[in-house]
């Protein structure tokens, strides 16, 4: 069928998906994020050609914003020996090859900033995630209390002030290293059990100083890092937060906490979008996903709080995330495994609702064909 003849037939409409969004001075084509999704398959926190070429084939595929999987802030941050890193100008480096050939595919560059505090020092999914120990390529983990993360897992090491500041340190280098290397957004991540959100959660940290008790106290740290990350992220460059909206566990974090959190992030002004994740801190966590699952989240947080926030978790019809976008739910839908499974969702997503404006690569149009 022509180019014509198509149009006439289905005509073009201007899904909510498809239209541009700003966050500061940068601009998305679209209000689709691919999520970042660890690959566990760096060496010494080093990038290689299986991430280059993982991550060009999806900014090919017409993202707006693509976010590089949890880059941890030191080595012993990691979650495993295999993941990736920026505590070092190597790291940076090769990074920077990746951010400028994401932004050349028409995406904004984006990089997840992480620690993995007690759950650090574990072997790769496809390896059983298991504890490695000291001397054994592994390290001693650290977190907000000597609570192991489950019955399997070695206690960590309580975190001193010293501690703390260091980490908060570590943040501010991997921001200016992040800007260094042309990232254009920066999430820090504050959810899945580590560093960060071990310490806002009450379940995991059961410290009686100026870290623990309230929830002020217990977003101490992540209040602290942001200050030191927007020390060196200039003004007009997006700062997203990734929080676990609940913990799913009695006691834990739950949806009055997180609008609570949000707020107190949504007053600071220097945070622009809540990215709204659950779970991950407790073992006992009972999950039951189903499509959308965690976007009431997004939707309750953006509508208490007034902030912008992200959906993610199963979303992967372009309807689904079409309906997520014109209620007003978020601001973002954020994709992660159904970017695993098609590269070129978005580009897919474009014909299904007949977004006809959007650009394919030049290299690829011949095969819009079907
Ligand atoms: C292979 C894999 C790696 C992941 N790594 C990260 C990560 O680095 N940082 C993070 O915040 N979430 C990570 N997640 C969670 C995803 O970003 C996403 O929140 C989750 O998979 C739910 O979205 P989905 O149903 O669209 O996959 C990972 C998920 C998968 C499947």
């Amino acid at each position: 069928m022509s180019e014509d003849a198509r149009r006439v037939q289905r005509p073009a409409r201007n899904p909510y998906l498809f239209r541009p969004i700003s966050f500061r001075t940068v601009e998305s084509r679209n209000r689709i994020m691919m999520s970042p999704m660890c690959q566990y398959s760096a060496q010494d926190g080093m990038p290689n050609d299986w991430h280059f070429g993982h991550i060009a084939a999806r900014a090919a595929g017409g993202v707006g914003i693509l976010c590089i999987e949890a880059t941890h802030v030191s080595d012993i941050g990691r979650i495993t020996p295999h993941c990736l890193g920026i505590w070092n100008d190597e790291q940076r480096d090769a990074l920077a090859r990746i951010a400028s050939h994401v932004a050349s595919l028409g995406a904004v560059p984006m990089i997840q900033l992480a620690h993995a505090g007690r759950k650090a020092s574990v072997s790769q999914p496809w390896k059983g995630t298991k504890p490695i120990p000291v001397g054994d390529g592994g390290w001693e983990a650290i977190g907000p209390s000597p609570l192991p993360q489950t019955p399997q897992s070695p206690p960590p090491r309580a975190m001193s002030q010293a501690d703390i500041d260091r980490v908060v340190e570590e943040f501010r280098d991997a921001a200016r290293r992040s800007r260094e290397a042309g990232f254009r957004i920066v999430e820090v991540h504050a959810a899945h059990g580590y560093l960060i959100h071990s310490f806002l959660s009450p379940l995991s940290n059961h410290r009686t100083d100026s870290h623990g008790g309230s929830l002020e106290n217990r977003a101490r740290l992540l209040n602290q890092v942001i200050d030191a990350v927007r020390s060196e992220w200039p003004a007009e460059l997006p700062l997203f937060v990734r929080i676990s909206a609940t913990d799913w566990v009695e006691g834990g974090l739950d949806l009055p906490a997180a609008i609570a959190l949000s707020r107190m992030l949504a007053q600071r002004g220097d945070v622009d979008l809540i990215d709204c994740s659950t779970g991950g801190v407790d073992h006992r966590q009972a999950i039951r996903p189903y499509p959308g699952y965690q976007v009431p989240f997004a939707e309750a947080i953006r509508r208490e709080v007034g902030i912008a926030t992200g959906a993610v978790g199963l979303i992967s019809a372009p309807e689904q995330a079409e309906e997520i976008l014109a209620g007003g739910r978020a601001d973002l839908v954020i994709l992660g495994r159904v970017l695993l499974y098609d590269p070129h969702w978005a580009l897919h997503a474009a014909n299904r609702l007949r977004a006809d404006h959007v650009v394919w690569p030049v290299q690829y149009e011949r095969s819009n064909i079907f």
